[in-house]
């Protein structure tokens, strides 16, 4: 990347594209200084997609071959010539519903940012709003960090807490998180593009 240009997103998600939505906001608004290059999702017809046309942003499907839970080897191959090919520096994970893995991660070393919804390490995988109501904890969050090998488990940048609440359903609970997610995400993400967060070994600080 040339030192005065903005760094050039991907962004990855299978779901409604709350997340990418508050991300292309923050940009709108100067509050992110970046570009999206790309979205894409392994879902055809994704909500993420349709946002990112409305928004003339170029969508691409990625059929994601033959496993329920990661990207089959020929699909991370597209992925990553995809993502070089537009010239990807930062790759914003924002409800991405597969395992990323060896190659992937090489190619974008310490460049993949993902949100989950919890705050790790409590609840990692699948619907960790559920989870949390399950296990009958207080408080919950949502987490931005680094992806790497593991599950949700990569080194963690910022952290916001969500009260649980008496009459919280699974549904009240997500879309309270998902309100804290679209606060936090592009701040997150702002402070990781710009140099200010500086990583040493599973600790980050701000710089
Ligand atoms: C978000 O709540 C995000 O934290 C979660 O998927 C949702 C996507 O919503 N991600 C995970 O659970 C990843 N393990 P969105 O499509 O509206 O941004």
């Amino acid at each position: 990347m040339n030192s005065s240009a903005k760094p050039r997103l991907a962004v990855l998600g299978s779901g409604k594209g709350s997340n990418f939505a508050a991300i292309a906001d923050a940009i709108a608004a100067g509050a992110l200084l970046a570009e999206i290059a790309v979205v894409v999702s392994d879902v055809e017809g994704a909500g993420i997609l349709q946002h990112a046309q409305d928004r003339g942003m170029r969508a691409e499907h990625l059929p994601p071959g033959r496993y329920r839970s990661k990207l089959d080897e020929e699909s991370e191959r597209k992925l990553i010539d995809l993502l070089r090919d537009v010239r990807v520096d930062w790759v914003v994970l924002a409800g991405f519903m597969r395992i990323l893995k060896g190659e992937f991660l090489r190619h974008f070393s310490q460049r993949v940012v993902n949100i989950h919804p919890s705050l790790l390490p409590a609840f990692p995988g699948l619907e960790a709003w559920q989870q949390a109501l399950e296990y009958g904890v207080k408080v919950t969050g949502c987490t931005v960090h680094l992806v790497d090998q593991g599950i949700d488990t990569g080194p963690i940048v910022a952290q916001e807490p969500v009260p649980i609440l008496a009459g919280d359903t699974a549904a009240s609970l997500h879309e309270r998180i998902q309100q804290a997610e679209r606060r936090l995400y592009p701040v997150a993400i702002q402070r990781l593009l710009h140099g200010q967060v500086r990583v040493e070994g599973r600790r980050t600080f701000a710089v």
